[in-house]
């Protein structure tokens, strides 16, 4: 069984990573998309973006972290690899799947899977860029309005030479909208000879069943069901309730106050009561009651001061807000 924490840019950044991989759970976790396009992109750049790069690619609870490239230059992928492989990342992972407009019209993320001929070509000249000893991997949705490409994209990244693949099992047009289609990772893993990981709407243990059945295999990567229940790779090892109880809430509590010190250390300080609200307002769907009380105590401020004046006031075991 393989558990990874998902790649999710404006959510998961290195201080929710920190958080959730010392939760636990996690064999593994990809950073943010860094984008790629027609320069070399400076080592602080990726030390931003992904500053677990400094600490051997690893989480402080020392869960391994592959850095993700997005972009649709061959040569410019290669050469900015190149140079991340300086960093000595443990992996470097490549974006085909990121559905923003944005990213979209310049040709990169998601719209690349209308061309399995260039999926083969970056990932083939990354491989090239890149010392053997450091995996390339790719994460790909199943099209771009349809899934009639799939297996061809699929196979066009295995040999072009990415070691593994992750397979969010939908189509760009999809968004994030249930159902992930599953059973196209079944068929992908059929297809090509490289380890297939399976995304997309793993919410609880009972989804993680229902997915590892019918795909066929235990390794899945998490995404929005591991921000909204930080013990949810735990659970599925069994090394946690299989269900959220009131008892996890308090146990994460010191966690969300950890969380809260970091958001300060990273962001300025009016936009880090929204980074807590967002992250309450995805615990909300694994405890409605308690993190919706404070979800909703913390929803009309507006200071770094008064949201660690209610943190404060919940009397947190640890707790050492500063404001
Ligand atoms: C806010 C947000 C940001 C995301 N950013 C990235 C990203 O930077 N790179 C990437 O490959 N996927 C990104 N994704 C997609 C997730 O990695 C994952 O494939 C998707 O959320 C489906 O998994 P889930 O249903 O478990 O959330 C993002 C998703 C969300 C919700």
């Amino acid at each position: 069984m393989r558990l990874i924490l998902a790649p999710m840019e404006g959510l998961a950044d290195h201080v929710l990573r920190d958080v959730l991989t010392r939760v636990g759970g996690y064999d593994g976790a990809v950073s943010e998309f860094i984008r790629v396009s027609g320069t070399l992109l400076p080592f602080r750049t990726y030390q931003r973006i992904c500053p677990e790069i400094c600490n051997a690619s690893r989480t402080p609870s020392g869960t391994p972290v592959v850095v993700q490239l997005l972009g649709s230059d061959p040569g410019w992928l290669a050469a900015n690899a190149a140079r991340l492989s300086a960093l000595s990342p443990h992996g470097v992972d490549l974006n085909f799947g990121c559905p923003a407009k944005t990213v979209n019209r310049h040709g990169g993320g998601a719209m690349l899977l209308g061309d399995p001929e260039l999926l083969n070509r970056i990932v083939h000249s990354v491989r090239h860029a890149v010392p053997a000893d450091i995996p390339v991997t790719a994460k790909m949705r199943l099209g771009i309005s349809d899934t009639a490409r799939a297996l061809d994209c699929a196979q066009a990244l295995a040999e072009g030479g990415a070691a593994s693949l992750v397979v969010h099992a939908r189509t760009r047009d999809q968004g994030y909208r249930a159902p992930a289609h599953w059973e196209w990772v079944a068929r992908i893993r059929e297809a090509i000879p490289v380890p297939v990981v399976a995304n997309g709407e793993v919410w609880t243990v009972d989804d993680w069943k229902r997915c590892c059945e019918i795909c066929g295999s235990q390794d899945v990567m998490l995404g929005r069901g591991a921000v909204s229940d930080p013990w949810l790779a735990r659970r599925i090892r069994g090394l946690a309730e299989p269900e959220p109880t009131h008892a996890d809430w308090l146990a994460l509590l010191p966690f969300i106050a950890d969380y809260w010190r970091g958001v300060q250390g990273k962001v300025v300080p009016a936009h880090a009561p929204g980074r807590i609200k967002l992250w309450l307002g995805m615990l909300r769907r694994t405890w409605p009651e308690e993190a919706g009380e404070l979800h909703s105590i913390l929803r009309p401020l507006r200071t770094p001061g008064e949201v660690s004046d209610v943190l404060r006031g919940l009397s947190i075991p640890g707790l050492n807000v500063s404001s």
